[in-house]
C-alpha cells in the first residue's frame, strides 16, 4: 500500500510500503524527515507524532490509553494527532496521507 508523508516543509512524499509495517518505521527508513522516532516505536517518547487527513482518521485503529497519555506531551495537538509507531499500514490504508508537525521536540 502507498502512503503519502508531507514533511513539515510542505514536500509530499509517497511511499509504497509492505503491509503490517508502522509509519514511524517507513518514514525513517525511506528518509522521510519530521519523524524521529527515538524510542524505536515502543510508544514511549513521542517524536513520531503526525496528523492523520481527517478523512482518514477513522479508518484507522483508534489511539490505546498508551498512546493518548504520549498524545498529551506532543508539541501542537491537533484532532488528527497520532503516534507514527502506532499506526500499522495495511491495504485498507492504501492512500493513506500523514503530515508532520514543524517540529516534534
Ligand atoms: Fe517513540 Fe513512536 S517512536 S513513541
Amino acid at each position: 500500500p502507498k502512503i503519502v508523508f508531507i514533511q513539515p516543509d510542505g514536500v509530499s512524499r509517497s511511499i509504497d510500503a509492505d503491509a503490517g509495517q508502522n509509519l514511524m518505521d517507513i518514514a525513517t527508513n525511506h528518509l522521510v524527515s519530521g519523524i524521529v522516532g527515538d524510542c524505536g516505536g515502543c510508544c514511549s517518547c513521542a517524536t513520531c507524532h503526525v496528523y492523520v487527513d481527517d478523512a482518514w482518521a477513522a479508518k484507522l485503529v483508534p489511539a490505546d490509553e498508551m498512546e493518548q497519555a504520549m498524545l498529551e506531551g506532543v508539541i501542537d495537538p491537533q484532532t488528527g494527532s497520532r503516534l507514527g509507531c502506532q499506526i500499522q499500514l495495511s491495504d485498507a490504508l492504501d492512500g493513506l496521507v500523514v503530515r508532520m508537525p514543524a517540529r516534534q521536540f
